[in-house]
């Protein structure tokens, strides 16, 4: 893992001292600790479910192969992932994906301090604490952006769709595994810290894909099937996402 104080993607790592549980301004459009306050970090629930082997079993064993099958590698690319957790996600975009540089972000100091010590002697990996609605990376910077399981978690998640459509150069690849249907979203109250989310956008499966459509992301036909996952999903108690695709960014982007 990279050991330089400011990302490639101009995130600046934790630093090893820090004590606070808020990190400092990272953000270019404020402060991050309102950052912090707009999202919802997981509650102890949340992180015996997400943090279980099941958890990196499903992501490893089956929405990554299905990713894959959808949208291919990145061999050699940069890639950015949103909303890490403990790395299994950062683990898989460079073995299966086979990227060469990749930036993981998590809001939740505890995850990033997870993922660093997950990814420690990994080259070309770098993690850093930021806020998936307020990417610190200039435009046009990586050629695939990863969402495993994170974006949903969001209040404002469509601002983190038109984040991702601005830091993905025209052509790149978004590849997601979002919680879409209602039955599997209402435990989620349960696994979240400060629930109900203070300025919350409705979620829901049409309204990730009319936001990807409004930031130019092009998704088509790659969709995985509906029924295999919520086989999946109810054979791993809620531990895989039901709505797994890619999406590419049309080379003019559309308006925000
Ligand atoms: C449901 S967990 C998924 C974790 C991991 N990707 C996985 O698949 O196991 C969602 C993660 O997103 C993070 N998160 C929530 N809001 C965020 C934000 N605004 N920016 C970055 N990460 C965020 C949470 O801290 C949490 O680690």
């Amino acid at each position: 893992m990279s050991s330089s104080g400011i990302g490639a993607a101009g995130m600046r790592r934790r630093s090893a001292d820090r004590t606070s549980s808020e990190p400092e301004s990272l953000g270019p459009h404020g402060p991050m600790v309102c950052a912090i306050r707009r999202t919802m970090k997981l509650n102890r629930l949340g992180r015996l479910g997400l943090n279980s082997p099941m958890r990196a079993f499903v992501q490893r064993h089956a929405v990554a192969p299905l990713s894959e099958r959808l949208g291919g590698r990145v061999e050699g690319g940069r890639v950015l992932e949103l909303g890490c957790g403990r790395g299994v996600g950062a683990e898989i975009i460079l073995d299966c994906f086979r990227a060469a540089e990749l930036d993981a972000l998590d809001i939740d100091p505890d995850m990033v301090e997870r993922a660093e010590r997950r990814l420690a002697a990994r080259r070309g990996a770098r993690v850093a604490i930021g806020d998936a609605t307020s990417i610190n990376a200039p435009d046009g910077s990586f050629d695939a952006v990863f969402d495993f399981g994170a974006i949903h978690q969001m209040p404002d998640w469509p601002l983190a769709l038109a984040e991702v459509s601005r830091v993905l150069k025209p052509g790149g690849r978004f590849f997601f595994e979002e919680v879409a249907s209602p039955l599997l979203r209402w435990p989620l109250r349960f696994t979240v810290e400060g629930w109900p989310p203070p300025r919350a956008h409705p979620f829901s499966r049409d309204a990730f894909l009319t936001q990807l459509e409004k930031h130019g992301l092009d998704v088509g036909q790659r969709l995985a099937d509906r029924r295999l996952l919520y086989l999946l999903t109810a054979l791993s108690s809620g531990l895989a996402g039901d709505l797994v695709g890619v999406a590419d960014l049309r080379a003019r982007r559309m308006a925000r």
